[in-house]
């Protein structure tokens, strides 16, 4: 279950080392979305595979992120979810998510808007954006081998920028949601207490 991503040139952004004001989008280049274009044609045939082996991969190394799920957080072993139905339903829905990026990557202002969404209902979910860094390092090791010998250090930053693009969208969107539910309940505690006193 190894898997070493190699060095890819780009910033690191992980949750961990991103300062918290770093909200900018990762820098998607020509030749980026030419690389992801081409390898999505090839991932796509194996679009339910993929979508399972990156998540039960995620739930291995990072058992915090299943605790996230209230239909996985109870499963122990996890060797059995490689034939669940409801994992490969939520992979499809995650890898469709994935497709629509991949299709509106000459649209950059329709993949913000579609990530902004997810990061709000992301906050709903109570899924933190310290955990969305992981996913794009599992998607990587689980289409690396779909790929073969097509795989290049210059698709995986590719694959890796565009991660990062739609993580730091999502986290910004999350956080202005947070910030708006904080200040929508400290704008209600005040009402409250006058009518019943
Ligand atoms: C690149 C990062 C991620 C992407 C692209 C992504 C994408 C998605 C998508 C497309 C859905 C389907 C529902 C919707 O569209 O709102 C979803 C649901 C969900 N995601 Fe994520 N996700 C990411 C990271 C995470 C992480 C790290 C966690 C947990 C730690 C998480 C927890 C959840 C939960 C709990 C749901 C709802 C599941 C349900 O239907 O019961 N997500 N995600």
């Amino acid at each position: 279950m190894g898997c070493a991503i190699s060095g890819s040139g780009v910033t690191p952004r992980s949750p961990e080392n991103r300062n918290s004001e770093d909200i900018s989008p990762a820098r998607l280049t020509p030749d980026h979305i030419r690389l992801i274009k081409e390898s999505w044609r090839v991932i796509q045939e194996d679009i339910a595979k993929v979508g399972i082996i990156m998540f039960v991969r995620l739930f291995e190394t990072h058992p915090e992120c299943k605790d996230v799920f209230f239909l996985f957080r109870d499963v122990k072993d996890l060797e059995s979810l490689h034939t669940s139905r409801e994992l490969r339903a939520h992979g499809l829905r995650v890898m469709s998510f994935i497709e629509k990026s991949v299709a509106r990557l000459d649209q950059l202002e329709q993949l913000e808007t579609l990530a902004r969404e997810l990061g709000k209902s992301h906050f709903r979910y109570n899924a933190p954006p310290k955990y969305y860094g992981y996913v794009g390092a599992e998607f990587i090791c689980a289409v690396r081998p779909v790929l073969k010998d097509r795989w290049t250090s210059e698709l995986e930053q590719a694959w890796q920028t565009l991660f990062q693009y739609v993580t730091a969208i999502m986290k910004d969107s999350y956080l202005e949601e947070e910030r708006s539910h904080t200040l929508s309940s400290s704008r209600e505690r005040p009402d409250t207490r006058s009518t019943a006193v």
